[in-house]
C-alpha cells in the first residue's frame, strides 16, 4: 500500500520510546521528515542517530509538552528545520491511577497538563501552517478506558474521555482545512512505562507481559511496532476519508467499538 508520506513533516512527541519511537522510526522509514521530542536528552540523541543510520531525516527537540512555552518551541524548531508541518502524533504521556479520593489537585492537573493540555497547545499551533499546506493529518493517543472507564482509573480515564471528545469536534471544524483527526485507544502494548514498572518492583519483564497477555482475547500484550503501523496508516493518503475516528488497538481487550 502506498503511503504518501514521502517529504511530508511529522511531528511525533514522546518519540524516544515505545509507541513513539516505533511511529517515528516508521514515519522516518516512510520518507518523512520527523521530529521528535522528549523530555530526556540521552534518548533523544540516540533515537535521532538510529534514524538517521536508517537513512531518515530527523530534528530531535528537548521539550516538555506540559510546557505551553516548549510547545511552542516544538513548532517553531520544525518550521525552522523543515519549513511546514504536515502530521502532528500527540503521543507523549504516562498513566496516572489510582483510589480517587487519593489523586490531589495537583496529580489531576498535571495530568490534564501533559496528555490534554499538551495536544491542546500542539494542534492550535500547528494547524495554521497545516492549512497553509492545504491539509494535515492529527492523531492523537488514547486508551480504550476513555470509553469504559473503570474503577480506580483516574484522571488517565477523563484526561483522554476529553482528548476523544476533543479529536471528534476537531474533525468536524477542520474537515473544509482538508486537515483529519483522529485517535487511536490503546490497550496494552509493550512499552518504556511498563519495563519502568517492572524494573521499579523487581520483576522480570518478559514474566510480567505473559501475564498481562491472558486477559487480552488475542492472548498476549501487542508491540509498539503494531500501534506504529496503525498511525501510518491514520497520517497516510491511504486513510484519506477517515477523520474523527478512533482505532481500538488492544487485540480485543475493549468491550465497545
Ligand atoms: N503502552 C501502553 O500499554 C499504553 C496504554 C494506554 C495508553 N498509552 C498511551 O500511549 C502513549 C505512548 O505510551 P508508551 O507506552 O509508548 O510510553 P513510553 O514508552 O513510556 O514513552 C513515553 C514517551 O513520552 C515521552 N514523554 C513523557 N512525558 C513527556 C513530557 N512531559 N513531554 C515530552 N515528552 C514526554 C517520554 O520521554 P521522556 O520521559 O524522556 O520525556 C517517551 O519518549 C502515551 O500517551 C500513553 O499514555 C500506552
Amino acid at each position: 500500500m502506498e503511503l504518501g508520506l514521502g517529504g511530508k513533516v511529522a511531528v511525533i512527541t514522546g518519540g524516544t520510546q515505545g509507541i513513539g519511537k516505533a511511529t517515528a522510526i516508521r514515519l522516518a522509514a516512510e520518507g518523512a521528515r520527523v521530529v521528535i521530542c522528549a523530555r530526556g536528552q540521552p534518548l533523544l540523541e540516540s533515537t535521532a542517530a538510529e534514524i538517521r543510520a536508517a537513512g531518515g531525516t530527523v530534528h530531535a527537540v528537548s521539550a516538555d509538552v506540559s510546557k505551553p512555552e516548549d510547545c511552542a518551541r516544538i513548532v517553531a524548531e520544525t518550521l525552522s528545520a523543515f519549513g511546514g508541518i504536515d502530521i502532528l502524533v500527540n503521543n507523549a504521556g504516562t498513566s496516572a491511577t489510582g483510589e480517587f479520593e487519593s489523586a490531589t489537585d495537583d496529580v489531576w492537573q498535571a495530568d490534564f497538563d501533559l496528555k490534554l493540555f499538551g495536544a491542546i497547545r500542539l494542534i492550535r499551533l500547528a494547524v495554521a501552517h497545516m492549512k497553509a499546506r492545504g491539509g494535515g493529518r492529527i492523531v492523537n493517543l488514547a486508551n480504550i478506558g476513555a470509553k469504559q472507564p473503570g474503577a480506580r482509573t483516574m484522571p488517565t480515564t477523563v484526561t483522554r474521555a476529553a482528548g476523544l471528545a476533543m479529536t471528534k469536534a476537531l474533525s468536524k471544524e477542520y474537515a473544509p482545512h482538508n486537515i483529519l483527526v483522529n485517535a487511536v485507544c490503546i490497550g496494552l502494548i509493550r512499552a518504556g512505562q511498563h519495563d519502568r514498572r517492572a524494573a521499579q518492583r523487581g520483576i522480570d519483564t518478559e514474566a510480567m507481559y505473559q501475564e498481562m497477555g491472558k486477559n487480552v482475547p488475542l492472548g498476549r500484550v501487542g508491540r509498539a511496532e503494531e500501534a506504529a503501523n496503525v498511525i501510518a496508516f491514520l497520517v497516510s493518503d491511504a486513510a484519506s476519508f477517515v477523520t474523527g475516528s478512533s482505532v481500538n488497538l488492544d487485540g480485543g481487550a475493549s468491550a465497545v467499538f
